[in-house]
């Protein structure tokens, strides 16, 4: 499998991708942030980058369509959305259906979109999280593959939730991704086998401090 990632910030979740010893490839970065340390951390790894900046192309449709491009270029098998923060049209996102994974730092179907810790605390929560999922047009509503939950303690503040949200992440992901590099996960007209079963259930992973 070559494997793209998409990425906007630092790009801890993809660091933990190329330490993971995927039986696929990171073939290459897409960032839409030039400053993005994530370009570093794959200059690092010696992966091809390429910054594709949103703020050039007025329209989203333009702007998936460089992406998709580069994607076709690099002739990715899976693109890999982490910490990629731009929404995606769905006619992109119909090109790479199943192909396509997101990490979300909540238990989905709670708190789609943004400030996702802030909002757990807020509720009064017992217990947070992250979520992989394929990624359909709907933001944030595509099948879960698994889950990485955490107790909330009481002196968590959302910086500290992100922080151990993120820890969990870099455990989850890559769990995911090798099962689709490995063929365990496979995916065909809108229907998921995991170990050659129909897959229904996101797998559910414990943290707990
Ligand atoms: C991660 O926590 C990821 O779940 C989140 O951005 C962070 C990226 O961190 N993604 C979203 O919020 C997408 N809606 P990283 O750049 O260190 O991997």
């Amino acid at each position: 499998m070559r494997i793209a990632v998409l990425v906007s910030g630092s790009g801890s979740n993809l660091q933990a991708l190329l330490d993971a010893n995927l039986s696929g490839e990171v073939v290459g970065v897409i960032s839409n942030r030039s400053d993005a340390y994530a370009l570093q951390r794959a200059a690092n790894a010696n992966i091809a980058t390429c910054v594709i900046k949103h703020s050039a192309y007025p329209e989203r449709t333009t702007f998936d369509a460089a992406l998709h491009q580069q994607l076709l270029e690099w002739q990715v098998d899976l693109v890999i959305l982490a910490g990629f923060m731009r929404i995606l049209s769905a006619s992109f996102v119909q090109q790479w259906e199943g192909k396509m994974l997101n990490i979300h730092p909540s238990l989905l179907p709670k708190y789609k979109g943004m400030h996702t810790h802030q909002r757990a605390l807020d509720a009064g929560d017992r217990t947070h999280g992250c979520t992989v999922h394929f990624v359909t047009a709907e933001l944030d509503a595509g099948q879960a593959l698994a889950q990485g939950v955490l107790n909330i303690q009481p002196n968590d503040t959302a910086q500290t939730l992100a922080d151990r949200v993120h820890t969990i992440e870099h455990h989850i992901y890559p769990m995911v991704v090798e099962w689709l590099c490995s063929g365990q996960m496979t995916y065909q007209d809108g229907f998921i086998t995991y170990h050659q079963a129909p897959f229904s259930e996101p797998e559910i992973l414990y943290f707990n401090s």
